[in-house]
């Protein structure tokens, strides 16, 4: 008995579901009490009822009249918090007085209160109508010991229930208010990016942007300006990396006239026009060394002045800037100076890669397909399964703009009503068994194999579960709390498959 306890109480507090966690108490109860029949309710602070689990017992059977003993108990250890253990509900006086003996016969009846500091928050019901006295007092009193288990267990699941919701209404109410809605994604790294970009774009913080080549860090940056009081200013892209060096400090600091040939006229550069707004400093990492110095001077004092002369001006600008290589590494090589970037990350954002966004990668390219679907006059497309499959396991070297390419040209292309994996411009997917191009360790490509299988294995299985955890779990034989690590491991989200 006491191996059996432990075995169900371990089981149930491995589990993090609040329906889960009935299920496995309820059997457990049964199992432990000998009970034919039972009932496990929670209550919400109003009393209502708002999670119930029941064994053998029909809806039916409890707004039965036959039920209504059970009721009145019930009720009363909802509301005296006492556990009542019947062995024969007719020896009961007060039941004998409220209901007619014939209900009562051969009932024994166990009735407990689940409770969390003081608080009532639901009830264990468990019967029997076969045989008479089946619950000794020991059992009662065995029984209480295991109902407070539960009680620790389902008051965790429901907190933990209460903080996603939480979250989730965060990350609403985040999105809504600094209108982020052309940024999408749910992966855990965007949301805590977003927040931070929600709490930084109002000051004058100067933010330095990292990730691959086509991640969204422009649309950060625009995120950041478009949230801040600055947005009614000039928000202006300057690319570092395409401009020759006297080009670029012409065009960020300005020159006079007569400062090089061809300077006929004097120039306010961007530092000046976009006075009060916010400069982009895309690829930030090809900026010439000189012109790291006189950026490092505008940031610490605001203070510039334009080519060919040596009047000092002032500007409020914020800068972000962006770069897709290792700033710190350019340092090691003398390439950047070191002042520099203490200076630009202020503030860093390092933007994940579209391979480690999980299910993102379907959010986005759904995104995309109703965007081109739209304008190309196709709306109504979809992705077929093995479209998404595939999604799901090429590794985008170029990110969101790769994906958003793909999914344009696929939309053009295609004359169907629904997209298939191979209307999509993409390389087909490495093969094991032909790696000629990429060869990597047998522990590597076996590990890249298993992680594809098992990323497919698991969106197939919550489409066919409807995002149902519990039903996805049985369909796949895996233990509940196992598939939801999974899940995590991979970043997908199981409401996305919610119909
Ligand atoms: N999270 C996202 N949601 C919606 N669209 C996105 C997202 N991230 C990127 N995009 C889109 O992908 C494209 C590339 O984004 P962006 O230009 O901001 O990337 P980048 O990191 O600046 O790229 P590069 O390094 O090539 O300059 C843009 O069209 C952008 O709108
Ligand atoms: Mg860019």
């Amino acid at each position: 008995m006491f191996q059996q306890f432990l075995q169900i109480g371990k089981r149930m507090m491995a589990e993090t579901d609040v329906h889960r966690v009935l299920t496995v108490a309820m059997d457990g109860t049964i199992e432990l009490s000998g009970a034919e029949r039972g009932m496990i309710i929670l209550f919400d602070k109003d009393g209502e009822t708002r999670f119930e689990t029941a064994r053998n017992l029909k809806k039916e059977e409890i707004d039965h009249p036959e039920f209504e003993v059970s009721r009145t108990i019930i009720n009363k250890v909802k509301s005296e918090g006492t556990p009542v253990c019947l062995r024969n509900a007719l020896e009961d006086p007060a039941l004998r007085k409220s209901t007619s003996a014939a209900r009562l016969k051969l009932l024994s009846v166990i009735c407990l209160p689940l409770r969390y500091e003081e608080k009532i928050f639901g009830v264990v019901y468990l019967d029997n109508r076969t045989v008479r006295g089946i619950f000794a007092a020991e059992t009662g009193a065995f029984m209480q010991e295991f109902a407070d288990f539960i009680s620790l267990a389902a008051h965790r699941a429901l907190e933990q229930k209460c903080l996603r919701n939480h979250v989730h209404a965060l990350e609403g109410e985040l999105r809504g208010k600094y209108k982020f809605e052309a940024i999408i994604g749910h992966h855990p790294k965007m949301v805590a990016i977003l927040k931070l970009v929600a709490q930084v774009a109002d000051t004058d913080a100067t933010v330095l942007i990292q990730g691959e080549s086509g991640t969204g860090k422009e649309l950060i940056a625009q995120a950041l300006h478009y949230n801040s009081r600055r947005r009614n200013h000039p928000f202006v892209p300057i690319n570092c990396a395409a401009l020759p060096e006297n080009l670029l400090e012409s065009e960020l600091f300005g020159h006079v006239r007569g400062a090089f040939t061809g300077a006929i006229k004097d120039h306010a550069g961007w530092f000046e026009r976009a006075e009060g707004g916010t400069i982009f400093l895309d690829e930030v990492n090809d900026m010439p060394p000189p012109l790291q110095l006189k950026l490092l001077r505008v940031l610490q004092t605001g203070e510039f002045s334009r080519v060919g002369s040596t009047e000092l001006r002032h500007c409020h600008v914020r800068v972000v800037a962006a770069t897709s290589v290792s700033l710190a590494e350019l340092v090691t090589q003398k390439k950047f100076r070191e002042e520099l970037l203490y200076r630009l990350k202020v503030i860093e954002i390092t933007l994940p890669p579209l391979r480690a966004r999980g299910e993102d990668i379907l959010l986005l390219a759904q995104h995309f397909l109703h965007q081109f679907s739209t304008k190309h006059g196709k709306a109504g497309l979809r992705l077929s399964e093995e479209a998404e499959g595939a999604l799901l396991s090429y590794d985008f070297p170029g990110n969101v703009r790769e994906l958003e390419n793909i999914i344009q040209r696929a939309v053009v292309t295609t004359e169907g009503e629904t997209l298939a994996a191979l209307e999509l411009p993409m390389p087909p997917a490495p093969s094991v068994t032909s790696p000629q191009e990429k060869w990597s360790s047998f522990h590597v490509a076996k590990q890249h194999v298993v992680e594809t299988f098992e990323r497919h294995y698991l969106t197939d299985c919550l489409r066919l579960a409807k995002g149902n955890l519990t039903q996805a779990a049985k369909l796949a034989d895996l233990h509940v709390t196992n598939l939801y690590h999974k899940l995590h491991q991979y970043g997908i989200d199981p409401a996305a498959f919610k119909p």
